[in-house]
């Protein structure tokens, strides 16, 4: 008996994937199809699939045509399954001409001709128009937001916002972008949806703005230093049927995913304290993150991370929260601050610094183990799951890519797309993150260091 193997991501299944499978079948007598999971997915760079893994599998199942389904989960699967399911021939479609031609000394490889004019991706594009996305302000955080922005497609970033026109001319000239505005009526009629890269100060202010003119928003965070003023922009958003979503990239990153589920699995027993750093030292006093008046400090510019974490694991209603700072006395922002958050079972630490270096890693303690993410846990693609016998310890490695800023795009792109707000980061999370903030510059519960 023959058997053959092929693979793919068979994401809303056409034409070109029934012939290629007929085709594969008519080689020998037991056709196998590996289709690839979300998370192989992401760490191969497709980030846009647009069916989940259980739709696709049923697609494929549909067709009648395999006699056996399994998983594409890890690079390097491949030659595993070839032994395991001693398999004669490998198929795949000539768009991979001679990239698999490491397999030969375990099996035939044949390429089948491409079926032309179709694929996965035309028909994502069709299903979903192009989005054209405007960045608003030209700041650091910006132009890395535009080099990220090409590794995601479904999207096209052309656009910017600000003030200074020699600027922003500057700008598009060495990123490419189309044109800029300085009107940002002007700058709205003209795209689908914006990201909001401004001082924290003036998220409110240019979200809600925008959410009115009926454009979609994806904003820096925090997204906004109040309770009821974020409240206020995701209830904009529902009424409007947009995605309103806060960028803090650590949350739609593939790695924090699995760890949030392997957290919550039960693996270490019940959470009972998370402790988790993360500091940047700044040393120009100029920036904005030491500027009051543009909401600087340790909390603001850095507390997103370990709070969105804490957020995620323990939920939105501590008894108590705590704040331990130590100021600037010259303008009265937080070089250091350590946030402690009571919960009815379990306590929580968040460190966040601007003036001070701390081992920025993350531990996760329950009842029967605990999880250790290394530095710098907020790119989070590394981490040990540990328990009392040092030999039970569990390592896991995701890929986190560049800046990260490609998955907190793609994921807002999903959410239009499917016009269903990301449960990476909801916004009732985003809401208390948001109150976690509000009551530290309300001086409720602190505790104050001048230096
Ligand atoms: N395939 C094919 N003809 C097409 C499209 C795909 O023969 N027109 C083959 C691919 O070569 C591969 C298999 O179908 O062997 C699964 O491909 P997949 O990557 O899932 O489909 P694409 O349409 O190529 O997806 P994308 O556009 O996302 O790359």
């Amino acid at each position: 008996m023959k058997r053959v193997i092929t693979y793919g991501t068979f994401d809303l299944l056409h034409q070109g994937h029934i012939n290629i499978l007929k085709r594969a079948k008519a080689l020998g007598d037991y056709l196998i199809v590996g289709v690839t999971s979300e998370n192989y997915d992401t760490t191969r760079g497709k980030l846009n699939v647009a069916q989940s893994l259980v739709e696709r599998i049923e697609n494929v199942q549909k067709t009648g045509l395999a006699d056996e389904i399994i998983v594409e989960e890890y690079m390097g699967q491949k030659i595993s399954d070839i032994k395991k399911y001693k398999i004669d021939i490998f198929v795949i479609g000539s768009d991979w001409q001679n990239k698999f031609d490491y397999l030969k000394p375990f099996c035939d490889v044949v390429y089948l001709p491409r079926t032309k004019g179709v694929s996965s991706t035309e028909l994502r594009n069709e299903q979903n128009k192009i989005l054209r996305l405007g960045i608003v302000g030209n700041g650091r955080i910006a132009k890395r937001f535009i080099k990220e922005s090409k590794f995601v497609s479904g999207v096209d970033v052309d656009v910017v916002y600000g003030r200074n026109p020699q600027k922003l001319e500057e700008l598009c000239l060495n990123y490419g972008l189309e044109k800029y505005y300085t009107d940002y009526s002007k700058f709205l009629n003209d795209v689908d949806a914006v990201y909001v890269a401004l001082p924290h100060t003036l998220h409110y202010e240019y979200s809600k703005q925008a959410l009115l003119a009926g454009k979609h928003v994806l904003c820096e965070k925090p997204i906004t230093l109040e309770e009821e003023k974020t409240k206020e922009l995701f209830d904009i958003a529902h009424e409007k049927g947009l995605i309103l979503q806060e960028a803090i990239k650590t949350v739609y990153a593939p790695c924090f995913d699995k760890l949030i589920s392997i957290a919550q699995s039960g693996i270490i027993g019940e959470i009972k304290d998370i402790d988790a750093t993360f500091t940047k030292l700044i040393t120009d006093k100029s920036l904005r993150e030491f500027n009051p008046e543009l909401g600087g400090g340790s909390l603001t510019e850095l507390g997103s991370y370990p709070l969105s974490l804490i957020t995620k694991l323990l939920g939105t209603h501590p008894e108590k929260i705590e704040y331990t700072a130590m100021l600037e006395p010259k303008n009265n922002i937080d070089l250091m601050n350590k946030v402690t958050m009571f919960y009815p079972n379990a306590v929580a630490t968040a460190n966040v610094g601007i003036g001070i270096k701390k081992e920025g890693n993350c531990v996760i303690s329950g009842t029967e183990g605990y999880i250790y993410i290394p530095a710098p846990w907020w790119k989070t693609e590394y981490f040990e799951i540990r328990f009392e016998d040092l030999n039970k310890t569990q390592k896991v490695f995701v890929k986190f890519d560049g800046d990260g800023l490609r998955y907190e795009l793609a994921e807002f792109l999903k959410s239009i797309n499917t016009h269903k707000q990301s449960y990476k980061l909801s916004d009732k999370e985003s809401i208390f993150i948001s109150k976690v903030i509000e009551q530290f510059k309300k001086k409720k519960n602190s505790v104050f260091y001048i230096v």
